[in-house]
């Protein structure tokens, strides 16, 4: 499944980006020292998780023609990218999937879920009452079950753009996010409102991405679902951020 994994990953992205999407029939490449250094005391499991991931970014990396380098952990725990990249990395029932870009882009955000993975009581924590609302709408419940994973898989995209950018970590219920979309279409796109400020983002800014659910092949964890978020681009003044919103 790693190569449809990873064409949904391009498709959704919509720009000229690196992706790499690593299965459990995958090696993982070693890490470099100061990777294996950050996880020296994790169980083997989180070990594998990260290695696979970062195996997924450097050859992310070579589709953007960038040569092997390190990925250190950086003090907020994200990854830290060649100068002049932005990229985003994740984990889930043992496949790893990076995405890479140009660093003229703010940010990018990929977040790989269980399909049907967050339960009623995480939704309870994560959600506003406007997405509950939206949910409950839903009378299918695999649609549900789906747009329940891709609202959480939304949010944490959002922070893995903003947190990097600016410093600023989000709550779940910081951002609104409608999910466009649902089964048995099994892509669509998502907006997640910023209900307040977040570094340059003002209140009400409108960030947008994609979803997709991808069936691996054998299919011991069931189904997958990717969400990828590429945000905006610099347009040189210091508090320019132009976000892209595509519905
Ligand atoms: C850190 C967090 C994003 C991890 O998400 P997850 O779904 O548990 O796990 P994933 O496998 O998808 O992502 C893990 C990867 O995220 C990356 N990551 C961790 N912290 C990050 C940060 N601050 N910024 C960007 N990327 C980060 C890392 O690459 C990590 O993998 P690695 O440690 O192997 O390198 C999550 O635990 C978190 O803190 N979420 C923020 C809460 C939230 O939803 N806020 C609402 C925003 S609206």
């Amino acid at each position: 499944v790693s190569a449809p994994l990873a064409e949904a990953v391009a498709a959704l992205a919509g720009v000229d980006v690196g992706v790499a999407a690593l299965g459990p029939g995958d090696a993982a490449d070693p890490l470099h020292p100061d990777e294996a250094a950050a996880v020296a005391r994790a169980v083997p499991a989180r070990v594998r998780d990260f290695s696979l991931g970062r195996t997924a970014a450097r050859r992310a990396l070579a589709a953007l023609g960038v040569a092997p380098t390190s990925i250190p952990v950086g003090p907020g725990r994200g990854p830290v990218w060649p100068d002049g990249v932005v990229g985003s990395i994740t984990h889930a029932g043992g496949w790893a999937v990076a995405v890479v870009g140009s660093a003229v882009h703010v940010g990018i955000g990929v977040d790989l879920e269980l399909d049907g993975a967050v339960g009623d009581e995480e939704l309870a924590v994560l959600t506003t009452a406007a997405e509950r609302r939206r949910l409950d709408a839903l009378a299918d419940p695999a649609a549900r079950a789906t747009v329940a994973t891709v609202l959480h898989g939304a949010k944490e995209c959002v922070h893995k753009v903003v947190h990097p950018a600016w410093g600023v970590a989000l709550e779940p219920t910081d951002a609104d996010v409608d999910v466009i979309g649902h089964r048995p279409a099994i892509t669509g796109r998502w907006t997640a409102t910023l209900l307040r400020t977040a570094g340059a983002l003002p209140v009400g800014t409108v960030l947008g991405g994609g979803w997709a659910v991808v069936q691996p092949a054998p299919a011991p964890t069931g189904a997958l679902v990717v969400c990828v978020l590429v945000a905006g681009r610099w347009t040189g003044a210091p508090d320019s951020v132009n976000i892209s919103v595509r519905r």
